[in-house]
């Protein structure tokens, strides 16, 4: 009776700590959206069909939102965003724009792992002002959820009692002596999980709602992935109660009717394991995009093996003090829980490793990521705790059953040392299931296109006022501090605040804080300027907001600022800006125009055939650019770098000043969600796009005797890379590579409007669908000449192919879509409507819109004829 009490005790204690926790916020955020479409700092001629959205895990419906503010916050009126079938995607529609910049915001929760994610970016249409100040990601701040890593704690503790003590019981420890003790500990665990599912399902509302009222916890609990999961661990909860509490019904110092103890314990296992299933299946493994079966299962296993080893370690301390007098039978089960425990770090291992892969994948991610370094703290712990069950194991089970007393106490500490270890050890699990997996937060952090400049936008609502804070240029030094506020509901500027104020403190630096009032300028935009940001790193702005017969708003920011860093020039680039361009340089000396290189609108850049590289002038024609270099592709990057490959090596200019980031010689570029890759003999180099990011890495085909020749995005976030005449893909930006088998050789690739890969052969175009893992024939080409272009433009096929632009009809025929007597030379398509095709020898550069009528422009290369 007395070990009942006491272990009621235990259980109030726990679930008292578990509604207390409950007290704290739950509401967080994590950036996984994958690419948009426009993307972010577009610049649109008009407005676009639709605003795409793509993540990087399938989302839930109900709780998934997108939404379009104009510059001065107000909400552009729209049908809900419409979720895609697989989940991946989400579209918005709207009427037709007038010029501006717009923000579109997002807040998704995944259907996978139910975490929420939100963010927001700006798209400029029209001749609006440039999107520099409005530039946002919405990305995560890697913040520790303290409260969702505690509730997760906490269930894990709960799952380790429920399937780890009959599982002791079962196999480990039938002597008469425990039973009461071990049914009374069931029975905490049974409670635990209780208390522990509903914190899991109120956190889990607050993430999905963004609040616990009954009807958030009505949507959660029938229309989320989450509710059905969480509603069949409830049910198999009661059944465990059921089985348990009412089959094992020990009474004391009788192990009771052996064969129904037998079916209790045994239904007490499976039906732990049951419960454990339901939460694998709401985990990180269950939003990897391969294999996810085996992770999942992987996982359950990690979860199970667990629970047999912190459960039975319970059951070790719980029972031990009441064998104390019986040394040998307490080494006996000392014996058997060893060769239990043997058995369950072994799996612990093997699927923790497989755990490792699929979610950090890389020694990148594991040392550079808070999930990585979570990992790290677990398997610092697991030494010692491998240590302290060798001891157990060795001395301590072989010492009592030779009668020696004395270990009993010993074992009762050496096992309460290594269950610390093993709690020190979920803490950190709880926190891993809590942030991103590494693999994402890295693959995020490469991927996520930066802000134009350096500039910091965040957006934060409270109290019904939606607070925008921009700092230009965001570096260290003077910045200009704009403030906007709206009102959350009707998006109206808030004009009557009688004090706004800034309270800004650097976070390690003890500098104190410093002050800025805004003053009023128009329209809800409060402005003022200052120096008070005079180190680099993490900084604490604090707004506070009076308004007349309001309560204070009170917002927190924390931008992250860096050094400023003038642009340093090479000697190179120095003698580059001294210009190359002889006046009057003859069309003979530069060649013919050969190559367009889209823009983000207007006309192309041009390269010709002696490797200049031609910007369309402001007044007309084109101009040459200072760059000494023999050019063979370039593209137009994000916050207007521009980017060029040249047998001399890779090259960037910012500001009109061309500088070499790398000797690498480089024959094509693509530029894709914020990175750029230089592709040439044998692989490619990787580089952040970002104005200050020096990031830059060369890496190695898989087969790198042979040119790394074209490289695009797939809908699924990975990339393609065709490599010879083989394609490869990369889920981690090239430092992993999964060969994708093509039917036959491959001349070039490129994606559909779906994100699916097409792979153009000699007498076929095949497709690789990336949510099935499966090529098909897309189209078969009837013989002819190889096409050596191929464009997907308004849902046809376009292809370049002996000097014509064709349209590849569905039964593989060939049409002419534009030919002139010269030839094409190239062909490519500008986001979003148009078709350029070049006519070098006519000098002439036409266009199309629909695919069907072309207009013409000459060509006039200034300097060059
Ligand atoms: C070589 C040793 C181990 C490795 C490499 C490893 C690795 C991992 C990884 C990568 C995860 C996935 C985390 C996520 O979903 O974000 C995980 C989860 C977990 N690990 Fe381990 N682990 C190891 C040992 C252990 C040990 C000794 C314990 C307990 C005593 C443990 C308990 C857990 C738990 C409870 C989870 C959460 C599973 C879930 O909620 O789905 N692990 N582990």
């Amino acid at each position: 009776m007395q070990n009942t009490s006491r272990c009621f005790r235990l259980a109030t204690c726990l679930t008292l700590i578990l509604l207390l926790s409950v007290g704290a916020s739950f509401v967080r955020a994590h950036a996984s959206l994958d690419r948009a479409d426009p993307s972010p700092n577009a610049r649109l001629g008009r407005t676009p069909d639709a605003f795409h959205l793509w993540f990087t895990e399938p989302v839930e419906p109900e709780f998934s939102r997108v939404a379009l503010r104009d510059s001065s916050g107000a909400l552009v009126e729209s049908p809900p965003a419409a979720v895609s079938a697989d989940g991946m995607g989400m579209t918005l529609t709207t009427g037709d724009l007038p010029d501006g910049v717009y923000t579109v915001v997002w807040r998704v929760v995944s259907a996978a792992d139910g975490h929420p994610t939100q963010g927001s970016y700006p798209v400029v249409i029209g001749a609006a002002a440039p999107a520099a100040s409005l530039a946002s990601d919405g990305a995560d701040a890697v913040t520790i959820p303290i409260d969702s890593a505690a509730v997760r704690w906490i269930n894990l503790i709960s799952l380790a009692l429920l399937g780890g003590l009959p599982a002791f019981a079962l196999w480990v420890c039938r002597d008469a002596r425990t039973e009461r003790r071990l049914w009374a500990l069931s029975w905490t665990g049974w409670l635990a999980v209780g208390a522990a599912s509903i914190l899991l399902l109120l956190l889990q509302t607050a993430i999905l709602a963004g609040e616990i009222t009954p009807s958030a916890l009505a949507n959660a609990l029938f229309s989320s992935r989450f509710g059905a999961l969480w509603l069949a661990r409830i049910a198999l909860w009661v059944l465990y109660g059921l089985a348990v509490m009412l089959l094992w019904q020990p009474s004391a110092g009788s192990a009771g009717n052996a064969p129904r103890r037998r079916a209790a314990l045994v239904a007490g296992v499976m039906l732990a394991a049951g419960i454990q299933a339901t939460q694998s299946l709401f985990s990180h493994a269950a939003g990897v995009e391969a294999n996810a079966a085996l992770v999942i299962a992987a996982d359950w296993l990690h979860l199970i093996a667990m629970s047999a080893w912190v459960g039975g370690l319970v059951g070790v301390i719980a029972a031990a003090p009441l064998l104390h007098a019986e040394p040998a039978a307490l080494g006996r089960v000392v014996a058997r829980f060893s060769n239990l425990a043997r058995a369950a770090v072994a799996l612990l291992i093997v699927t923790g490793a497989s755990a490792a892969l699929a979610q950090v994948g890389s020694f990148e991610a594991l040392t550079t990521t808070a999930h990585g370094a979570a990992l790290i703290v677990k398997l610092i712990l697991l030494a010692p705790l491998l240590l302290i069950a060798a001891v157990n194991l060795l001395l301590n089970g072989r010492r009592l059953r030779a009668g020696a007393a004395v270990w009993a106490g010993r074992l009762r500490l050496l096992a309460g040392v290594e269950l610390a270890l093993a709690l020190a050890i979920l803490v950190a699990a709880g926190l891993m299931t809590a942030i991103p997996p590494a693999r994402v937060a890295l693959a995020e952090r490469l991927g996520a296109p930066p802000p134009p400049d350096s500039s910091y936008f965040e957006m934060e609502v409270e109290g019904g006022v939606m607070v925008h804070l921009t700092i230009t240029p965001g570096l260290v030094g003077e910045n200009t501090f704009i403030v906007e506020l709206l009102d959350d509901a009707t998006g109206a500027p808030i004009t009557d605040a009688s004090l706004i104020r800034l309270r800004l403190e650097h976070r390690t630096a003890n500098l104190g804080e410093s002050e800025l009032r805004p003053v009023h300028e128009a329209d809800g935009r409060y402005v003022a300027v200052g120096s008070n940001l005079s180190l680099p790193g993490d900084w604490r702005v604090r707004i506070t907001v009076q308004r007349p017969d309001q309560f204070d708003t009170l917002v927190d920011f924390a931008p992250s600022i860096p050094a400023a860093a003038p642009p340093v020039e090479s000697p190179e680039s120095a003698s580059q800006n001294s210009s190359d361009v002889e006046a009057g340089d003859s069309r003979d000396a530069v060649g013919d125009p050969v190559r367009l290189v889209p823009a983000r609108s207007g006309a192309p850049w041009l390269i010709t055939s002696a490797g200049a590289l031609f910007r369309p002038g402001e007044t007309g024609g084109w101009a040459r650019e200072p760059l000494a270099a023999q050019v063979r592709d370039a593209t137009i990057g994000f916050g207007g770098v521009i980017w060029a490959a040249a047998d001399e090596g890779v090259y960037r200019s910012r500001d009109g000043v061309w500088e070499r980031i790398s000797d690498f010689p480089a024959r094509t570029l693509v530029s894709t969600h914020g990175y750029l890759f230089a592709l040439g003999a044998g692989g490619f180099l990787r580089a952040a796009e970002g104005v200050l990011e020096q990031d830059v890495r060369q890496i190695d085909a898989p087969e790198s005797d042979q040119r790394a020749a074209d490289f695009v995005m797939l809908g699924s976030h990975s990339h393609a890379l065709l490599n010879g005449t083989d394609v490869y893909m990369t889920g981690s930006l090239g430092l992993g590579w999964t060969p994708l088998d093509a039917p036959a050789d491959v001349r070039r690739i490129t994606t559909d409007a779906a994100g699916n890969l097409l792979a153009v052969g000699d007498a076929t175009i095949t497709r690789w669908e990336w949510s099935t893992n499966t090529w098909s024939l897309r189209l078969a080409l009837g013989g002819g000449a190889p096409i050596d272009e191929l464009v997907e433009f308004k849902g046809a096929l376009y292809g370049l192919s002996e000097g014509q632009v064709v349209r590849l009809m569905a039964d593989g025929a060939r049409e002419a879509a534009f030919a002139s007597e010269g030839g094409v030379s190239d062909m490519a398509f500008q986001y979003p409507d148009t078709l350029w095709a070049l006519d070098a020898a006519a000098m002439t550069l036409v266009s199309t819109r629909d695919g069907c009528t072309w207009s013409a422009a000459a060509v006039t290369l200034a300097g060059g004829g």
